[in-house]
């Protein structure tokens, strides 16, 4: 069922609730700038924040949050585990690292950054204890395939509720969405807007203008649509609001189908497969 407002959550498959449409925070750098989009994604009703250890803006966002005086159950707070801290001792220590800097004892979602071979088991027990322990609700990955998830499921208690990959209209992953969907994953799509590279694109355009909308708000009704939790990005305060104004209108099934046809397999991030055999990104 497609969300109506961005007060919406999902129940995930532990139980937990999570917002269906958050906000990311890569590339923001500086306090100034944190405090300014923070507070204008807040007003906006963004109570979803995705941040990660490799982002190096930790320690600002919590600061942010901490000045905003936001009650901590209002907020929803993602990190993850970057790809040379993982391994059972490492992942443990890093996430204490983690909660410091974000100025919190608990993380609502915890996301292994990507899937990395010589840790791989290690890594996701680290994350079961962690989340007995009560330092994070919920417990997730990103960037995993089919394959990576079939391959957990051989030694995980249990499963990630979440996988956040790299999805929009040039790299619809309609299996992946239909694997997780079957498995009670949700999947998040992070460069929702690919980074920009979609939103030229003259098809969705051309959609955008029979319902009155930006490009940017088509790709993340589409996203909605499917049933995927997007978490776009932005410094500006009108992209930020123009952004949530998508639960106003609907992409009928031939619209939805010809964005789906846009796909090119063009990524703006790294081949998992790559980093899992490797361990690092490239
Ligand atoms: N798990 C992973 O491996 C992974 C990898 C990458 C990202 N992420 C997460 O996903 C989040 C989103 O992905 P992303 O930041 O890579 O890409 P994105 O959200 O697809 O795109 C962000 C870019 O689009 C621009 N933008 C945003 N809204 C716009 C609008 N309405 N009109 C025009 N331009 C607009 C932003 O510019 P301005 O900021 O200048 O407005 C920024 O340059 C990240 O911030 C991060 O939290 C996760």
């Amino acid at each position: 069922m497609t969300l109506t407002n961005i007060a919406d959550t999902i129940k995930l498959a532990d139980g937990n609730k999570i917002p269906g449409f958050g906000f990311g925070t890569y590339l923001i750098s500086d306090q100034e700038s944190m405090d300014t989009t923070i507070k204008t994604a807040w007003d906006e009703g963004y109570r979803l924040f995705d941040t990660a250890m490799l982002y190096r803006n930790e320690d600002i966002l919590g600061e942010t949050l901490h000045r905003l005086e936001i009650p901590r159950q209002e907020l929803y707070l993602t990190s993850k585990v970057a790809e040379e801290v993982q391994g059972y001792d490492q992942t443990l220590k890093s996430v204490e690292g983690s909660l410091k800097r974000l100025q919190t004892d608990y993380l609502d979602l915890l996301l292994i950054h990507w899937p990395v071979r010589e840790h791989f088991f290690d890594t996701w027990r680290a994350f079961e204890q962690l989340k007995a322990d009560g330092k994070v609700k919920s417990i997730g990955v990103s960037n995993y395939t089919a394959a990576h998830l079939d391959l957990l499921a051989t030694k995980a208690k249990e499963m990630p509720v979440v996988d956040q990959v790299e999805y929009h209209p040039y790299l619809n992953q309609l299996a992946l969405l239909d694997y997780n969907k079957q498995h009670n994953i949700v999947t998040e799509a992070w460069s929702p807007l690919g980074r920009r590279a979609v939103l030229g694109d003259p098809m969705i355009a051309k959609i955008g203008k029979h319902h009155d909308k930006s490009v940017a708000q088509v790709i993340l009704r589409w996203e909605l649509q499917h049933g995927i939790l997007p978490i776009p990005k932005s410094q500006h305060p009108e992209r930020i609001v123009e952004n949530t104004k998508v639960f106003d209108f609907t992409l009928d099934e031939d619209e939805m189908s010809t964005i789906d046809l846009l796909n090119k397999y063009q990524r703006t991030g790294n081949e998992p497969e790559i980093v899992y055999e490797t361990g690092k990104q490239y």
